[in-house]
């Protein structure tokens, strides 16, 4: 079964793509999200307000460890690649695809996911975020082993992208 690993900015499509892929791939998909959440028994918002980042970031790693050998999609948060021996991690999985959003068109889409809250997000201004997206950039760039533009793409353009390179 192949294995593609999705990372990005927030609002970069990782999970609509990843679910679509999955689906055209008869595979699994598992977002990494999605799995803390589980396991916190409570939101991302509300994790971060009882426990604070790094203890995000903690379990966050913590998950990626689980999740990296697995086959299928996996969807990972927009900070995966600032969490201590993550990126080397994912240096070790195949198929890692950067999707890549301009900084503005990703705090459109999130600003407009009226789903998920966030906490980056609330704590930050447009410049503030523009500033985090441009200091994660290189750090995505060195995890990827290719990059798709998802700002201008339709999430199927995204995904057709990706079945052409696996
Ligand atoms: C975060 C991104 C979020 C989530 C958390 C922190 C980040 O995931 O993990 O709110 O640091 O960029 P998405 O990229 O799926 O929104």
């Amino acid at each position: 079964m192949k294995q593609v690993l999705l990372i990005g900015f927030m609002g970069a499509g990782k999970s609509t793509v990843g679910k679509m892929l999955a689906k055209q791939l008869q595979v699994d998909f598992v977002d990494s999200d999605e799995v803390i959440v589980e396991k916190a028994g409570m939101t991302i918002a509300e994790f971060f307000e009882k426990n604070g980042e790094a203890a995000f970031r903690q379990l966050e790693t913590d998950t990626l460890k689980e999740l990296a050998s697995k086959p299928g999609i996996i969807a990972t948060g927009g900070g995966i690649v600032t969490g201590e021996g993550n990126r080397e991690a994912l240096k070790q999985v195949h198929n890692v695809v950067f999707l890549k959003a301009d900084p503005l068109v990703s705090l459109d889409r999130i600003m407009n996911d009226e789903h998920v809250i966030r906490p980056l997000v609330l704590e930050k201004s447009s410049d503030e975020i523009v500033e985090l997206f441009t200091g994660r950039l290189k750090l995505y760039e060195e995890c990827a082993d290719w990059v798709v533009d998802t700002s201008v793409l339709s999430p199927q353009e995204v995904c057709d992208s990706i079945l052409n390179q696996i």
